[in-house]
């Protein structure tokens, strides 16, 4: 027997394949997660994607078709006729629905059978099943070029969420959506890990946004009820450059900007380059649905384009051959190559990962609660509320001092924090000129 070191070559020690962390990448029907995620409205497809051509989705695990009526009305239904579960995606739509291409069965948006046109018209049967019956439909709202879906127990609707996002002015707000083959958890993971971003984005594959994000900064996570917050402050210079990443949960996201802030210019309070949802398709897939933020505020201009927001969303365009994304991987080559679920149990979590072990264990705490019959926060607690949110990037001159820098910078992190928080009580607008002019006087007079 040849003698080895118990040390080393693992693979076979480790071969035995782990498991997964089922309590949150499950979201079809009837799982925890699936009924948490279901408490919530969530974009399902891009207006400009829905048409009298009635078009086949997958949302947490289910078999959907949404469609437009030539009267415009959208519909989301699920796409198995109720009669022989012919499929909806060869229906016809028509002024007050869509007509099943088997038998001709019409139905309304909401689910209505309205016709059942090859039984007789004194059929009892027919009449019953027109009376008591539903194809199964979803409530739509329709907001600026994305189609939101609630996919709960009717009575337990939430307001439509309204973002401050929604209110800033001189942004140009374009829709995209990307196809991520993956588990949902593993594309949201990333908005609570800005580490990722010193290396994917910054040495790994070359410069994807710019020289700045290379840094790895001081970090800082903040929870807020259901606001996660990951602070990531470097600095760039003679400038300290304050980022800051948002989840709200379950699935809103937030950052800076991508190409906008780069850590040689002042910046007060840039925001988002996307506001941007993750939306599982089912357990293997998911997409995200977003607007890329484009103007003074937001990313510039010229990025605002199908490849722009690609490149805000995963670093990198997403068509593209083997050899280049092995030469520059983005955001869907390492959330992809972990597998279509994550073996989370491989994982070895380290202190920059908090963000990403707190946000996971709340989505799961939740989804326990409801089971037990506790209902989960909703961002917005009442209508007319406007939801603040903190996605940013900051950039101030700020000279090193004669202290520790690294803890020098990251107290700045923590006030420009501190500073937004405390504003967050004003109207929209009054709230962005004071953190702008707060964030302008702190720099000229250096008061850290
Ligand atoms: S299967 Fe749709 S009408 Fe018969
Ligand atoms: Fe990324």
């Amino acid at each position: 027997m040849v003698s080895s070191n118990n040390n080393i070559y693992k693979g076979y020690g480790q071969a035995k394949p782990v498991g997964y962390d089922k309590e949150i990448s499950h979201t079809d029907y009837g799982t925890p997660c699936g009924e948490y995620l279901r408490r919530y409205w969530h974009p399902v497809a891009l207006t400009s994607e829905v048409s009298t051509t009635p078009m086949q989705i997958k949302i947490l695990g289910e078999d959907l078709v949404i469609f437009k009526t030539t009267q415009n009305k959208i519909g989301l239904v699920h796409k198995n006729c109720p009669h022989r579960r012919a499929s909806l995606v060869y229906g016809k739509c028509e002024s007050n629905g869509i007509r099943c291409c088997y038998h001709g069965w019409l139905f309304s948006t909401d689910g209505e059978i309205l016709e059942t046109p090859g039984e007789h018209s004194n059929s009892k049967q027919a009449e019953q099943v027109r009376k008591k019956f539903k194809l199964g439909a979803y409530p739509i709202k329709e907001f600026n070029g994305i189609v939101f879906a609630y996919m709960g127990p009717p009575e337990k609707t939430p307001e439509f969420p309204h973002y401050d996002a929604y209110e800033i002015s001189g942004i140009t707000r374009r829709p995209y959506k990307i196809n991520y083959n993956c588990n949902w958890i593993q594309v949201l993971d990333a908005i609570m890990d800005p580490v990722h971003t010193s290396f994917l984005h910054g040495q790994s594959s070359g410069i994807q946004f710019s020289e700045g994000f290379a840094e790895v900064g001081e970090l800082e996570f903040f929870e807020r009820g259901i606001q996660y917050l990951g602070c990531n402050t470097r600095r760039v210079d003679d400038n300290v450059w304050v980022r800051v990443n948002e989840l709200i949960l379950p699935n809103f996201t937030q950052a800076g900007s991508a190409f906008a802030a780069d850590g040689t210019k002042s910046r007060y309070f840039g925001r988002s380059s996307f506001t941007r949802w993750v939306v599982p398709v089912d357990d293997n897939h998911c997409i995200a649905l977003a607007w890329g933020n484009f103007g003074e505020r937001g990313d510039p201009i010229e990025h605002n384009t199908k490849e722009g927001c690609e490149r805000i969303e995963a670093g990198e365009i997403m068509d593209r051959t083997w050899e280049e994304k092995q030469k520059r991987p983005g955001d869907a080559e390492a959330v992809e190559g972990m597998g279509s679920i994550s073996a989370h149990k491989g994982e070895h979590l380290m202190p920059t990962d908090y963000g990403v072990m707190v946000y996971r264990r709340r989505i799961r705490t939740l989804a326990k609660n409801l089971k037990k019959g506790k209902e989960p926060p909703q961002p917005q607690q009442k209508k007319g509320d406007i939801i603040r949110t903190n996605g940013q990037d900051t950039i101030l001159r700020v000279p090193k001092r004669n202290i520790d820098d690294r803890k020098f910078i990251k107290s700045i992190g923590s006030a420009v924090m501190k500073m937004q928080f405390g504003a967050e009580k004003m109207p929209i607008k009054d709230r962005d000129n004071h953190i702008i002019n707060k964030l302008t006087n702190m720099e000229k007079n250096g008061a850290f």
